[in-house]
């Protein structure tokens, strides 16, 4: 099961197939003095930061300076077993199964069938698959034992079925494809800390929450009711039936959660090739012309068949495609409220959009577009979040800038504006209007020379400095189309490298910025080739510590401790020195990483978040590749969150 098991989720990982940026772009041309550059720590807290900042609470006045090491725990070696079925952390904390796929979430769901037999009925009361991005909001009368705990469920495994997927006549049945639908989207639990001391999950609660592909939504922003946004289901242009492929994810100040649209396009087939072929809100993002790449729902659910249909309203569902890649909005604490997808980000292959707030109430979300070749973004609002006034920050998402990120060979970089009328995004360039370019981001990025990045995943931001750190987790494909660069400095890069950003003056909404690599993934500062030489000589920034590959998951605890996660093929010949995917720690200043938690074979660690005191983290393993949770070898393995305690009682990963 496990060979099958891992080619499924290779072949998932869409984004390493194709290469669809055309790769116009200039790349950067020189090595640079830059990536040297240790970028100064800056100074500022941010103290208005209110109570729902989970992980960057206001009780983060974090420091950098103290004399204690920020990093306190004994490494853990890398695992190199073929049956390794377990999570294993470092000396002195516990690591526990908490939530898994298929346990109850809604106050009527039935409990798991081991032999995956729940309908699918069952399925949208339950956890769903393929656990990834999450974080925690705390209750302000007791933060530190009482929360939400939200989450994306990325997409969904063979064994989410009895016997795997199946096909008759060519058509997926559709109780199977009700039930993967079921499976994908957001789960909401109340969480909570018992009279011993012990955080469990609160069943049954009023908060718990299933939202999942089929859940209703509304489209808001610039595109709410656009043409481009129409179906023959929908004709009103503003509601869309649930999310796809969240990967990724963000919070914001006023308590609610974003979730990411990822690899959406997987989803969709427009089967007209002439259409297509100057569809480019369809070509740009590599929508397949022959069957889609994920599940093949189109066969049992039309909404997914994105061919036009003359004979129909709006064409059919052509537009369908148009309503992902969004970032959608949740109330996690109104469990009525309608989830809404945000069209002023712009539309992308979205893995995150992560805040940085400024003193003043600025803001911007970081989001990485996770396909080889792709760009960083960020989206400023016009507005200002007021934690006197939440009802003001309710739409604050509706309008704002998208920018994305252009890396000069020096060190710095702009951040050029996806505006209409600016950077020559005109009508007579093909731009028709802002919510072209919204619904086209890509292009609208490619038009004003963004840098062609190796995939950008997480973005991070240090609690204090506002320094942004995100994750380029590999692109075997560089050097081919798109050249080496600075910021991309190996060629057929396969373990990654994460690049530090830091804005003008630290202000979340600058223009400018600087840049630099923090460290190139695979490589240890002293690692030499056969001849004794050092393998990347001109190369800066290899890992001073435990080595690891594919960077993805990424987040800074209050403290300001860096945390990497990795997905890399743990069965891959040139991933053997790594072992089974870890979860590092890092410290931005003096570069060193210290391997924390090592998981059970075939899986990825993604998603992570924390108590607000640092003293409860939990992370998700994501299709692991044997038996976890069980350990028995034998049961079908479960995406599931791990919750992580230190046994004095301390603060996860501090001296
Ligand atoms: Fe779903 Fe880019 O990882
Ligand atoms: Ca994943
Ligand atoms: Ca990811
Ligand atoms: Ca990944």
């Amino acid at each position: 099961m496990k060979q099958a098991f891992n080619d499924f989720h290779d072949s998932m990982e869409a984004h390493d197939d194709i290469v669809i940026n055309p790769g116009n772009n200039p790349s950067l041309d020189q090595l640079l003095d830059g990536g040297r550059r240790r970028l100064l720590k800056g100074g500022i807290g941010i103290a208005a930061f209110g109570f729902l900042g989970g992980g960057l609470s206001a009780c983060s006045t974090a420091s950098t300076n103290t004399s204690a090491p920020l990093i306190g725990f004994h490494g853990v070696p890398p695992q190199m077993e073929q049956a390794f079925d377990r999570v294993v952390v470092a000396e002195g904390y516990t690591a526990r199964a908490f939530f898994s796929w298929g346990d109850a979430v809604e106050r009527a769901a039935t409990p798991w069938q081991a032999d995956a037999s729940d309908d699918w009925r069952a399925q949208l009361l339950q956890a769903g698959e393929n656990h990834d991005g999450m974080h925690f909001f705390p209750f302000p009368e007791h933060p530190n034992s009482h929360g939400l705990l939200v989450m994306n469920h990325e997409y969904v495994n063979p064994t989410l079925h009895p016997n795997g997927m199946s096909k008759r006549d060519g058509k997926r049945p559709l109780h199977e494809v009700r039930k993967e639908q079921a499976a994908h989207g957001v789960s909401v639990i109340e969480v909570q800390k018992d009279a011993s001391g012990t955080w469990q999950r609160v069943f049954p609660s009023r908060f718990n929450r299933r939202i999942s592909a089929l859940t209703p939504m509304r489209i808001s922003g610039p595109l709410a009711g656009h043409a481009a946004m129409k179906t023959v289901a929908d004709p009103s242009g503003t509601e869309v039936l649930g999310t796809i492929n969240n990967c990724a994810n963000g919070f914001t100040p006023w308590g609610t959660y974003l979730t990411c649209e990822e690899n959406w396009h997987n989803y969709f087939v427009n089967r007209d090739t002439q259409d297509y072929a100057q569809r480019i809100s369809h070509k740009r993002y590599g929508i397949s012309t022959s069957a889609s790449k994920n599940y093949q729902w189109e066969t049992a659910d039309p909404r997914f068949d994105a061919t036009p249909d003359a004979g129909k309203e709006h064409g059919g569902y052509v537009n369908e495609p148009h309503r992902f890649g969004w970032v959608v909005e949740i109330d996690p604490f109104d469990p009525h409220s309608k989830p809404v997808k945000r069209t002023a980000f712009g539309r992308f292959c979205r893995e995150c959009a992560t805040l940085s707030l400024a003193d003043d109430g600025r803001m911007a979300f970081y989001s990485g577009d996770d396909t080889r070749g792709e760009y960083i973004y960020k989206f400023v609002p016009h507005g200002r979040y007021d934690a006197r006034n939440p009802q003001a920050n309710r739409n604050l998402l509706d309008s704002g800038i998208l920018y994305v990120a252009k890396l000069a060979a020096d060190g710095s970089g702009r951040w050029q504006a996806l505006v209409h009328g600016a950077n020559g995004l005109t009508v007579q360039n093909g731009f028709a209007s802002q919510e072209d370019i919204l619904l086209n981001a890509r292009t609208a990025a490619d038009f004003v020379g963004a840098t062609p990045m190796d995939r950008p995943e997480w973005a991070a931001v240090h609690p204090v400095t506002r320094e942004v750190f995100v994750t380029l987790t590999n692109n075997n494909e560089r050097g081919k189309k798109v050249a080496v660069d600075a910021a991309n400095p190996r060629p057929q890069n396969l373990h990654g490298q994460i690049v530090r950003f830091r804005e003008a003056g630290d202000d979340p909404a600058a223009v400018d910025f600087k840049w630099a690599i923090f460290l190139l993934a695979g490589e240890r500062a002293d690692s030499k080739d056969a001849n004794g030489k050092p393998l990347s000589p001109n190369l800066v920034g290899n890992i001073n510590g435990d080595i690891f590959s594919s960077p993805d998951g990424l987040a800074f605890d209050k403290d300001g401790r860096l945390w990497i996660q990795t997905d890399y093929d743990d069965d891959a010949q040139e991933m053997q020195a790594m072992g089974c995917n870890q979860l590092l720690c890092a410290d931005t200043v003096t570069g060193e990483v210290r391997r924390f938690l090592v998981g059970p074979r075939g899986c990825e660690l993604t998603g992570m978040s924390w108590s607000p005191d640092g003293r409860a983290m939990w992370i998700n393993v994501q299709h692991p590749g044997i038996s976890y949770p069980a350990s028995d070898g034998k049961t079908r393995p479960r995406s599931t969150t791990v919750l992580i305690t230190r046994n004095d009682g301390g603060v996860i990963g501090a001296a």
